[in-house]
């Protein structure tokens, strides 16, 4: 284990169980529905979940980025910033929008907005870690991998500082890394 880390969360093992689960059942939902998903991830964070994710997903499914800030630091922007938009229109697509956490759920209530007026036919989303205690908004998240306490976490994505990304599991930092 990384050295400064103080404590592992949610092990590789189960990351991994737990996005062959989701992906089987979002492969049922979807098998139901008689469509596939266009598939979304924000950027930086839902990459490494996507990728173990969409593996167990038997659609033919497409896969798209976007980058939006919501923060500036830790100060919050008034409006959402996209740095990086979908390669294609999305009218009259179903999205399945790929999250790493849902916090306050402000980033996603703007998302959604957003996909919803380029003309998206629906939007679900799938998010690894949920933080039901931060949330400030009401956001519906049909998929979720863990709730989790209000802990700031690292890896399998997360990052501090855009460090910790590549860890393969999900931990807590010592508390003199945080500052
Ligand atoms: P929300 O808009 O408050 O729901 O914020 C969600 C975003 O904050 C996520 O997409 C992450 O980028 C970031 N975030 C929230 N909690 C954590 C954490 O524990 N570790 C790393 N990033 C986090
Ligand atoms: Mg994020």
């Amino acid at each position: 284990m990384d050295n400064r880390i103080d404590k592992v969360l949610i092990s590789q093992e189960d990351v991994m169980k737990r996005s062959a689960e989701l992906g089987r059942q979002i492969t049922k939902d979807y098998q139901d529905k008689g469509e596939a998903p266009y598939v979304v991830g924000l950027l930086k964070g839902s990459v490494a979940f996507l990728s173990e994710l969409i593996k167990h997903i038997d659609l033919d499914i497409a896969i798209d980025f976007m980058d939006v800030s919501s923060y500036e630091g830790t100060k919050r922007l008034e409006k959402l910033i996209v740095n990086k938009d979908l390669d294609v229109s999305i009218e009259g697509l179903s999205i399945l929008l790929v999250e790493d956490v849902v916090e306050t759920g402000r980033t996603l209530i703007e998302v959604k907005e957003l996909l919803i007026n380029k003309g998206a036919k629906e939007v679900r989303v799938v998010s690894l870690l949920d933080k039901v205690m931060k949330r400030k908004q009401d956001v519906s998240v049909e998929y979720i991998g863990f709730s989790i306490p209000d802990e700031f976490v690292v890896g399998f994505g997360l990052d501090y500082k855009e460090i910790y990304r590549n860890l393969p599991y999900i931990g807590v930092l010592k508390p003199e890394l945080y500052k």
